[in-house]
């Protein structure tokens, strides 16, 4: 199973409304098991990952396990069931992480499985597979996507310098390992106070992965967000979203737009604010699965009030900001109240330390 949640992650935000599944046929005839088919779905979410896995193992299917890291589907949609094909190839044992998260049909693969005489084993490795799939499960259970705040705090808790526009708080190879959450999620969202101050790309620039910028958003109530910024300059990446109210003035949505932004009106109260709630529903009703939140300092306390952020990346730099400094939402040691450590890593001089709320 843990070679089936890796070969998930391939594809993951690359398969439309679909989660990235990995399924794996495994043979042991006596001897030591042996991979005889993978699959994981194939991009825009079809074929799915067990017809694949099966379509490469062939008559060895007959008689094997297959592993899959979700409950294979059992409704007919623009393909046959995947249960039903694992039946016909007469797989005889069948190891699954996790059921489908829509109640509706939760177990009936299963039951389509056990029916035909197979053995059917469910929750291996469950945990570990439900975060490789937080996004899919999100939207699916939540009817919002999974959000992934990401911040980067120097030794003295600041994120950046009033005024400074952007300050390097950590080194390279973490401003790198940035660029990889990146395309491991559906989109980047910014305020539109980093949006002016930074003037971010915020694209993937990782060689060989340029084409994998996720959609960026910035949360822009009032659109005072510059039509000249860089953001809007890479033709490649799909076009920015900019979340505004009904107080922003048409002129400057007129000027994004005519930059290529998509416009988004997001409901606000009388001050122009969002419930931050609501901005993950517009998302969602997008199909966005995951986000990642990439500051400034009042979004993210914003979303960390409303009880929004399930997971926190923290990048702890050893420089000093000092005076000027955006103080972080977040204390530079404290565990965040509510999370628990999940992962840890050095890059160079910083720390990455991240932590998932407590279900
Ligand atoms: N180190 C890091 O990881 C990091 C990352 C990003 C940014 N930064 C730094 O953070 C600083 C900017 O942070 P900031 O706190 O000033 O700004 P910010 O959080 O980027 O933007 C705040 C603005 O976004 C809009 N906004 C956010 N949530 C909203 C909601 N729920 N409803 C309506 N509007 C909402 C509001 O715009 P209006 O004011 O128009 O109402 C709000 O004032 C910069 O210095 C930047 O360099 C650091």
């Amino acid at each position: 199973m843990a070679a089936a949640i890796r070969l998930s992650l391939w594809h993951r935000g690359l398969t439309a409304d679909n989660p990235s599944v990995g399924s794996i046929v495994v043979r042991a005839d006596g001897r030591a098991p042996t991979i005889v088919g993978r699959g994981v779905t194939a991009y825009g979410g079809r074929p799915h990952a067990e017809l694949q896995a099966l379509a490469e193992a062939g008559d060895a299917a007959r008689g094997a396990t297959v592993y899959a890291t979700l409950e294979p589907c059992s409704h007919i949609g623009k393909a046959p069931p995947c249960a039903d094909a694992i039946v016909a190839a007469g797989v005889s044992r069948v190891v699954i992480a996790t059921l489908d998260p829509d109640q509706r049909v939760a177990g009936r693969g299963v039951a389509i499985l056990r029916k035909a005489g197979i053995e059917v084993v469910v929750g291996c490795r469950q945990e570990e597979a439900r975060r490789a799939m937080a996004g899919f499960l999100s939207l699916r259970g939540r009817g919002r996507p999974y959000l992934t705040l990401k911040l980067a705090v120097s030794h003295d808790g600041m994120i950046g310098r009033q005024g400074a526009g952007q300050v390097a708080i950590t080194g390279a190879l973490a401003r790198r390992a940035v660029q990889m959450m990146r395309i491991e999620h559906e989109a980047i969202m910014v305020g539109v106070g980093t949006a002016v101050a930074d003037d971010p790309l915020l694209t993937a620039r990782l060689d060989g992965l340029e084409g994998r910028t996720p959609i960026r958003v910035v949360i822009d109530p009032f659109a005072r967000m510059l039509s000249a910024a860089r953001m809007f300059d890479d033709m490649a990446a799909p076009a920015p979203i900019v979340l505004v109210s009904e107080k922003a003035a048409q002129n400057r949505i007129d000027g994004l737009a005519a930059r290529g932004a998509q416009i988004r009106a997001v409901a606000s109260d009388y001050r122009g604010r969002f419930d931050p709630r609501e901005i993950l529903r517009v998302l969602g009703v997008s199909g966005i699965k995951s986000v990642l939140l990439e500051g400034g300092a009042e979004t993210a306390r914003r979303f960390l009030d409303a009880g929004l952020v399930d997971r926190i990346a923290l990048f702890r730099g050893s420089g000093i900001v000092g005076e000027a400094g955006v103080a972080a939402p977040i204390g530079p040691e404290a565990v965040p109240h509510g999370f628990s450590q999940v992962d840890a890593a050095v890059y160079g001089e910083d720390r990455l330390t991240v932590f998932e709320r407590n279900s």
